[in-house]
């Protein structure tokens, strides 16, 4: 669907709006990101903040993010609103790629509470959207918490429309975690099963938001190439799958990204959600070693008990808008 903008004359005009300065601006910006975000930050949010803040005093990197802001995952690119040189609003663009598809998602928006509904979100999100216009990038995103209604009407307005609904779901491992009682059998996954587990993986992480995965559905691929080249690149991915009279119910992959946080499960339709919570129990056993917390974002309100019975928290649920210019 292509939605149409009417970009305000305050986007573009308003002399307290400019564009981000990573050369000084990232800490005050990390300042009004904690503020603004307090109520609802975890440890994830506050280790990204801490990143700002560090980063907006370290040169080096300053140097390289005011070449490299258009070409990162990082939140370099942006808008910021001030009053009497104090930043009191902000909007970040951070550029993504989808194949040779670019992908802006719009973050961070933020404005001071002494300073809220006099429609400076709104003019920092449509001089973001017209960023995007300038630089020829049609498709934009945005995430936001399924109970943050002010903000879910203000980018409605401004011609966003839901996409998906993921919760985020953690939990702590723990070699002691319970082995579920149920004759589904955890095996290794048999090859046979690979396009089932393909066409589920495919249906759960739909292609529209590939954009947002930073790996592909050919590196769960079973087969002799596919590992050497796994073991060539150093990435130990783990798979479990759960079985019952031969038949794949469910599988679960790990792909280790450093945070712990890359369980990826696969499921039907018709499969049984305990296969789900064995082997999600299975994974906070295997991996206790590893980490002490994993994660896994699913969409929300499929298989919650399941993967509540395996002792995982929900910790958001974000709805993905997109705009399409
Ligand atoms: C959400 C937030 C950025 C809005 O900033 P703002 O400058 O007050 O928003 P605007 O004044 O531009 O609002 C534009 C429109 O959005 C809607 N809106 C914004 N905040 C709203 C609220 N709290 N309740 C209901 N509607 C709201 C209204 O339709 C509003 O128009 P109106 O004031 O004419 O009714 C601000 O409240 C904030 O920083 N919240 C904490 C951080 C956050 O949740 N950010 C969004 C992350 S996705």
């Amino acid at each position: 669907m292509t939605t149409s903008f009417t970009i305000s004359a305050r986007a573009e005009q308003h002399a307290n709006l400019r564009p981000l300065s990573i050369l000084r601006d990232l800490p005050a910006v990390a300042d009004l990101i904690e503020m603004c975000f307090s109520s609802t930050m975890d440890n994830e949010g506050k280790r990204y903040v801490q990143d700002m803040r560090r980063a907006g005093n370290d040169n080096s990197f300053l140097r390289w993010a005011n070449r490299a802001a258009e070409s990162t995952s990082l939140p370099l690119t942006g808008y910021i609103w001030e009053d009497n040189g104090k930043i009191i609003g902000n909007a970040s663009l951070v550029p993504f790629r989808n194949n040779k598809q670019r992908v802006y998602l719009i973050a961070n928006v933020a404005v001071h509470p002494d300073y809220r509904r006099q429609g400076i979100a709104r003019a920092l999100t449509e001089r973001a959207i017209k960023h995007a216009h300038e630089k020829k990038i049609n498709d934009i995103w945005l995430h936001v918490r399924e109970d943050n209604n002010g903000a879910i009407e203000l980018y409605s307005q401004l011609g966003f429309v839901e996409r998906a609904r993921r919760t985020a779901w953690q939990a702590a491992t723990d070699s002691r975690a319970p082995i579920l009682q149920t004759d589904i059998v955890l095996t290794n996954r048999h090859p046979r099963d690979w396009q089932t587990q393909l066409n589920w993986l495919a249906r759960l992480y739909p292609d529209l938001l590939a954009w947002h995965r930073n790996w592909a559905f050919d590196s769960l691929r079973p087969g002799f190439w596919n590992w050497l080249y796994l073991l060539f690149i150093d990435m130990n991915i783990r798979q479990w799958t759960a079985v019952r009279k031969d038949h794949m119910e469910a599988a679960l992959s790990w792909i280790p990204n450093g945070r712990g946080e890359s369980l990826f499960a696969a499921a039907g339709e018709r499969s049984d959600p305990e296969a789900l919570t064995a082997l999600l129990l299975q994974a906070r056993r295997d991996l206790a070693h590893l980490y002490p917390k994993i994660e896994l974002e699913f969409p929300s309100s499929q298989f919650d008990g399941a993967i509540q019975s395996a002792g995982f928290r929900a910790m958001r649920t974000l709805i993905w808008m997109q705009a399409t210019l």
